[in-house]
């Protein structure tokens, strides 16, 4: 029988720039759910990338003095680089300017054209370079570009067309029939209201530039830099390829994406695989934005993060955690090292770190580091149970939607109830009276431990292997599987408890 098959992208970022947090966060997202599919024993395709053509880009390189695939040969490594770093278990990377992605998007954009979805016009209007987008005259605000703000050139070109708006009802029908197609709910009723307004027909080709791919029924066009970049999620996969691993990875099941790139995502992409008969993803997620103590992040303010120095000071894991635990995944965000300090100290060294060091020392001391199986258990030890088995099954419920706030919120409930198990039922007096329960309670603690641990694994998978080191658990966590380790009672449910060291030391402000 062939393996559950889930597919995941991020964005294929621009390589103008040097990555930076909200780069992370939307390729740590994509990691954290990759590793939760996997738990569930799914064969998980995880595609990022670069995107390295366009204005934008041949901009950056003639500032440099070089050439545009010159500068993308030294900055994709910042963003492998970076990858590794934060522990990204990506399965495919993608450069736009390989070849079999060249070839594909030509071969798509003569099948659009032949199909008489394509056709030549004369394009005049408001261009934003950095934005990469047109504006109509009702889109500037005073006279500048409606997200950026910065003040768009005239431009006049001949084009080819997309017949964009042809497509109206048929998506408008797609969506009805797909509510989950885009989520959250929210993004999902700002694009029904757009396609609902009637779309109008897409530039898709751009003659005052070079650094792009070439129209293949007219070189001296070349593709707009987002019909290039979108076909990205099929190229990637193995389109004209590999059909076998496309057919079976497509329809992606997830594109996730920041907010501020929906319209593309949303209208534009699936309309151009309905044009080609390719079946439009499963779903997309657009998440939020995040600002740097408060303020928009930019590079003439001086304040965009490096996510390897964040890494650094806090600990690759920690960053991981902070982003999702402290912000509802799909809203926007302020990152400051207040918050992040915070959060480790607070939820990871105090809550679950206390807990995991309290609980080892009592192991070892009440019962001389063994793990056992309980001959007893009372009424307090089954609410227990039955409270933590709630948890885990709302913990899945969130993660298969992306709430990965809730899904953390259902592990810290565990981990507050199990503070309060040990305060209640005080091992250490049944240890002095010599009460056999406290194998149970310990016992009980463990498996919390060890759920926990488990649980955390997409978002922290180094420290959540520690904390099977240190519970003396002898199996691998990457190999763990939901379906197995889902029983309250571990199987291999004897442990030997030997030596320990913090899990999450503090951090000083
Ligand atoms: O748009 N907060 O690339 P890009 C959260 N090449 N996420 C952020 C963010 C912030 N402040 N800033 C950026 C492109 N992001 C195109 C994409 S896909 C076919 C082509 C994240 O380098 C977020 O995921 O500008 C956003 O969608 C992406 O970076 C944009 O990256």
């Amino acid at each position: 029988m062939s393996r559950k098959k889930y597919y995941i992208t991020t964005p294929i970022y621009y390589i103008n720039d040097v990555p930076h947090i909200g780069h992370a966060y939307t390729t740590v997202a994509a990691d954290i759910m990759t590793r939760y599919k996997r738990l569930w024993g799914y064969d998980v395709y995880f595609l990022t990338g670069t995107d390295e053509h366009g204005q934008k880009v041949e901009k950056a390189a003639s500032q440099q003095g070089i050439h545009p695939k010159e500068l993308a040969d030294t900055m994709v490594h910042r963003f492998t680089d970076l990858w590794k770093r934060l522990n990204i278990s990506n399965t495919g990377f993608i450069r736009t300017t390989e070849e079999r992605h060249k070839k594909a998007v030509q071969y798509i954009f003569q099948k659009v054209y032949e199909k008489g979805d394509i056709y030549l016009g004369e394009y005049e209007d408001w261009y934003c370079v950095p934005c990469e987008s047109y504006f109509t005259e009702m889109q500037l605000d005073n006279g500048r570009g409606p997200d950026c703000l910065r003040k768009p050139d005239r431009l006049k070109e001949e084009s080819y067309f997309f017949r964009l708006s042809d497509y109206t009802d048929r998506l408008l029908k797609f969506l009805d029939d797909n509510k989950d197609f885009i989520m959250p709910e929210i993004r999902y009723n700002e694009v029904y209201s757009f396609v609902k307004g009637g779309l109008k027909d897409l530039s898709v080709s751009r003659t005052s530039f070079s650094w792009g791919i070439k129209v293949p029924m007219n070189e001296r066009h070349i593709v707009y830099v987002w019909f290039d970049a979108l076909a990205n999620y099929l190229t990637g996969v193995g389109f004209l390829g590999d059909d076998s691993q496309f057919e079976s990875f497509w329809p992606c099941d997830m594109h996730l994406i920041g907010k501020d790139i929906l319209r593309f995502h949303a209208v534009y992409w699936p309309c151009f695989l309905m044009s080609i008969g390719i079946e439009p993803p499963r779903h997309i997620f657009a998440h939020g934005w995040w600002t740097i103590e408060g303020q928009k992040m930019s590079k003439s303010l001086g304040n965009v993060i490096d996510p390897n120095e964040i890494a650094s000071t806090y600990g690759v894991d920690e960053f991981r955690f902070f982003m999702f635990r402290e912000v509802p995944f799909g809203m926007d965000g302020d990152f400051s090292k207040q918050a992040i300090i915070h959060r480790i100290n607070s939820d990871l060294a105090n809550d679950l770190g206390n807990l995991v060091s309290r609980s080892v020392t009592m192991i070892n001391k009440f019962l001389k580091g063994r793990i056992e199986r309980p001959e007893i258990r009372n009424g307090v030890d089954d609410s227990f149970e039955s409270s933590i088995r709630q948890l885990i099954s709302d913990y899945y419920k969130s993660m298969e939607v992306l709430s990965f706030y809730k899904a953390l919120q259902s592990v810290f409930d565990i981990i507050s109830i199990m503070n309060k198990y040990i305060d209640s039922e005080a091992p250490w007096r049944l240890a002095k009276e010599g009460d056999v329960r406290v194998k149970t309670v310990m016992y009980n603690l463990w498996n919390g431990l060890r759920i926990s641990g488990l649980l955390l694994s997409p978002f922290m998978p180094e420290k959540s292997k520690r904390i099977w080191e240190v519970l003396g658990i002898k199996n691998s966590i990457e190999m763990a599987r939901f379906e197995d380790e889902e029983v309250f009672y571990h199987r291999d449910d004897l442990s030997e408890i030997t030596k320990i060291s913090p899990v999450f030391p503090r951090i000083e402000g």
